[in-house]
C-alpha cells in the first residue's frame, strides 16, 4: 500500500527533473501564468487523460472532468470553469470529450440503483429519452452504449450552446463548440460534432437575443 502511493512522490520526481533536464525554464515559464486555447470537458475515467492522449503539454488545455462529461445549467463548478475560461482565458475552443465503453453512460442504460450517482446519470437517461426511438431500434447493447455514447457528447456541446456564458462571448468572438468520442480500445479519437455559433443546431427557444458581450463584466484594474 506504502509502496504504491510513494510510486507518485518517486515519479513525480522523475518528471520534474526530466523536464528540466530537457528545459531549464519549463516551470518558471509555466509559473508565469496560462493562456490555454481549449477547454475540454470530459469523463473522470483515468483512462481518459487530457494531455496525454493529445500529446500536449502543462498549460496547453484548460481541464473540467466529471462522470460521463456531463454539461448542467445548474452546475456551479462547471459553470465557473467555463466562464473564467471563455472570459479570461479566452479559449477558442470548447470541447466535450466522451468515450466509448464509458461506465456511467452504460449504467444510465440500466434500471439498477446504484446510489447518488444515478441523480447525476439521470441527464444521460434525458438524452435516452430524447433519442429513444433511435436508440431501441440498436439491438446489440454495445453498439446501442456506443451511440448514446456519442449521442451525450451532442447533447452536451448543445447544452455549452444554450448558456449565457457561450452565447455572450458569441455576441463578441468566435468560439468553436466541439464533440469528441476517444476509443478507449483503440487509442483514437473521433471528432462527431461542431457548433460555430448560435444560430446552428440548437432550437430557437434556447436562444438569446440582445446579450451583452462578456468582456463587458470584466472589471477594470
Ligand atoms: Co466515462
Amino acid at each position: 500500500m506504502e509502496q504504491s502511493y510513494q510510486k507518485l512522490i518517486d515519479g513525480n520526481k522523475a518528471y520534474a527533473e526530466s523536464k528540466l533536464a530537457q528545459d531549464p525554464e519549463f516551470f518558471k515559464r509555466l509559473a508565469q501564468g496560462q493562456k490555454p486555447d481549449y477547454l475540454w470537458i470530459g469523463c473522470s475515467d483515468s483512462r481518459v487523460p487530457a494531455n496525454e492522449i493529445t500529446n500536449t503539454e502543462s498549460g496547453q488545455i484548460f481541464v473540467h472532468r466529471n462522470i460521463a462529461n456531463v454539461v448542467v445549467h445548474t452546475d456551479t463548478n462547471l459553470l465557473s470553469v467555463l466562464e473564467y475560461a471563455v472570459k479570461y482565458l479566452q479559449v477558442k475552443h470548447i470541447i466535450v470529450v466522451g468515450h466509448y465503453g464509458c461506465g456511467g453512460v452504460n449504467a444510465a442504460m440500466t434500471n439498477t440503483y446504484h446510489g447518488y450517482v444515478d441523480n447525476w446519470l439521470r441527464n444521460i437517461k434525458d438524452v435516452y429519452h430524447q433519442h429513444a426511438e433511435e436508440l431501441d431500434a440498436i439491438e446489440d447493447t454495445t453498439q446501442r452504449a456506443n451511440r448514446l455514447t456519442e449521442l451525450n457528447v451532442i447533447e452536451q456541446v448543445r447544452n455549452l450552446a444554450k448558456t449565457t456564458i457561450v452565447q455572450r462571448a458569441w455576441a463578441e468572438r468566435e468560439l468553436h463548440l466541439h464533440g469528441w468520442v476517444y476509443g478507449l480500445d483503440s487509442g483514437f479519437i473521433k471528432d462527431l460534432s461542431v457548433i460555430h455559433n448560435t444560430s446552428e443546431d440548437i432550437d430557437p427557444i434556447y436562444r438569446y437575443t440582445q446579450v451583452t458581450p462578456l468582456s463587458a463584466d470584466i472589471p477594470s484594474k
